[in-house]
């Protein structure tokens, strides 16, 4: 891919080269990227990420942990997961110093709004996206500390960094040593003007979401590895609300009718038809296939959208997400 920019899609996408690589963790390396002439690449803050397209169909997106203000390198950090599907071990394998990688992005749905106080809790890898977060608070001035939960200390990536550099703000809560992070305790009091910003393996996002409902809406922010399970009850239920049967899609621009079949995608259905769509996880995690809605009661089923967005009803990723009614019409 020689084009710094897809026309259709306006997003960038180049080969960039691996300048750097180092061991931040057990089983974790950074990679930082730049581009082979030495090209500026595009703006970032914190909270994005960016698709690493590694050949086969092997497509992931990875944080940036790096610094926004630096445009000449990107850097990410990737755990090599051990029941993974390949993404990971590509990278550990493959991606070493001097190394080509097609890079897209970045994106970013995990965005840091501004606020008086942040509470950042991290599991894991998924202190990724919160590593440039408590950065920016701190030049912000806020008010923040982070709850840093990993499986040992040697498997916490950017424990030391950040210990060293922001002291008490930092608990690290390595398991071996303290048991799970007290989520219980850390978000027992819904503080006014506070965000909560989280990250990590399901079983972290899911207390943290019990714990936040007692929260005013939309205090809780959450970015997923995985898809979040969906409750898919009321398929084939003959009920009204069944959602995983047919529907007509109706593209608003062209005026064209596509059939849903059942069981397919809005994604797949649209791109048999040769309708140019964006996407890359087809699981509702990465936010790329996001589509504006203009009619149509959408079923849910990403990753990625707030409740209130849900809620809304304006935007839907069309991967996963279907259609509650016999018919969706979509701005394409
Ligand atoms: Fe990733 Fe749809 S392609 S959310």
């Amino acid at each position: 891919m020689s084009s710094a920019t897809s026309s259709e899609t306006q997003e960038y996408d180049d080969t960039l080269l691996v300048a750097a690589r180092a061991d931040a963790a057990t089983d974790v390396v950074t990679l930082t990227l730049r581009h082979p002439a030495g090209r500026e690449l595009p703006g970032w803050e914190p909270g994005a990420h960016v698709d690493l397209v590694l050949g086969d169909g092997l497509i992931r997106q990875y944080s940036l942990c790096g610094d926004p203000a630096d445009r000449t390198a990107w850097r990410i950090a990737v755990l090599r997961a051990p029941d993974g599907r390949g993404g990971s071990a590509r990278v550990h394998d493959a991606l070493t110093e001097g190394a080509a990688v097609r890079v897209r992005g970045p994106r970013n749905h995990f965005a840091l709004r501004p606020a008086a106080r942040y509470l950042f809790i991290a599991g894991g890898i998924g202190i990724t996206p919160i590593l440039p977060m408590t950065a920016a608070a701190e030049a912000a001035g806020a008010d923040w500390t982070l709850l840093y939960g990993g499986r040992t200390r040697a498997s916490m990536a950017f424990a030391d960094q950040l210990t060293g550099r922001y002291g008490e703000k930092v608990r690290l809560v390595p398991q071996d040593e303290a048991g799970l992070p007290d989520l219980v305790t850390y978000l027992a009091e819904p503080g006014p003007g506070t965000l909560v910003y989280c990250c990590g393996p399901e079983p972290l996002l899911r207390v943290a979401e019990e714990r936040c409902q007692a929260w005013p809406t939309g205090a809780l922010r959450t970015e997923r590895f995985q898809p979040r399970p969906v409750d898919t009850s009321d398929e084939d239920d003959g009920s009204e609300q069944a959602n995983s049967g047919g529907f007509e899609v109706i593209l608003d621009r062209s005026g064209r009718s596509l059939t849903v079949k059942p069981g397919h995608s809005v994604l797949r259905t649209l791109e048999e038809a040769g309708v140019p769509v964006l996407y890359s996880c087809e699981e509702g995690t990465c936010g790329t296939c996001e589509t504006d809605v203009i009619e149509g009661e959408v079923d849910h089923r990403d990753s990625v959208l707030t409740d209130e967005e849900r809620s809304s009803g304006e935007t839907m990723m069309i991967c996963v997400s279907r259609c509650r009614g016999p018919k969706l019409v979509l701005d394409l």
